[in-house]
């Protein structure tokens, strides 16, 4: 059993800046640890966060797979960023955060170096335009089917994933996961449900992507 990341250095006023870890992160740390054998044996050189709001994500990540590994981490939300510096200083772990939006200005220098990559998006269904804020409305404006964010990420995974890459993309029932699924074959990257659990009204999904 992997700890939960301390993140008693987060006081409510981070909170109005940032996105508070919910079900949704507990389902994509869950897969995670679902994973440890199978992680630790990647045996990762470079694991990326896209959108690491609090950076508990990734910090749990490197518990999982130890600190051989480099984790870099991008957001949007220039606070999310500094919160995702502070969250792996006070768990021990060295995180790069990097504010750009998906990985605006990372390919391709890390073209096919990505071993793992997570991304729990905004994936509410919002008006169009709510996307692309600056500030925390970033954290869940999905826009039409929640899928607008995610939609743009969907062309560029299969140029950052390594050949042994994985990739972790939390969904919901409404961003319509089986669709999903067929358009990463356009980009012959299979892909299955790893993790899925109802969390109130929503119904989440972790897809674990791949070669
Ligand atoms: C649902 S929150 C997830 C935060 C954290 N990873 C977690 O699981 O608790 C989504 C995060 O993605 C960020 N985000 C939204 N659009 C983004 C974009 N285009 N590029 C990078 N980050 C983005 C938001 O600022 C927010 O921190």
């Amino acid at each position: 059993m992997i700890p939960t990341p301390d993140l008693s250095h987060l006081t409510s006023k981070d909170y109005d800046n940032i996105y508070e870890p919910a079900e949704d992160t507990f389902l994509l740390l869950d897969a995670l640890e679902q994973d440890q054998d199978q992680l630790q044996t990647l045996n990762p050189g470079i694991c990326l966060e896209i959108g690491s709001g609090s950076g508990c994500v990734t910090t749990l990540l490197s518990k999982v797979v130890g600190p051989q590994s480099l984790y870099l981490t991008t957001d949007l939300n220039d606070y999310a960023c500094k919160v995702t510096r502070r969250t792996g200083t006070k768990n021990q772990v060295d995180i790069e955060p990097i504010r750009t939006s998906l990985v605006d200005g990372l390919l391709p220098r890390l073209h096919h170096m990505i071993d793992i990559l997570c991304f729990n998006p905004p994936y509410v269904v919002t008006p169009s335009e709510e996307v692309g804020s600056f500030g925390i409305e970033a954290a869940w404006a999905g826009g039409l089917d929640g899928r607008e964010v995610i939609d743009q990420l969907l062309p560029l995974i299969s140029d950052l994933l390594s050949p042994k890459g994985i990739f972790y993309l939390l969904l919901i029932h409404e961003n319509r996961p089986l669709e999903v699924m067929e358009i990463l074959k356009q980009y012959n990257l299979s892909s299955s449900i790893a993790l899925e659990r109802r969390a109130g009204r929503e119904r989440q999904y972790v897809l674990k992507i791949h070669r």
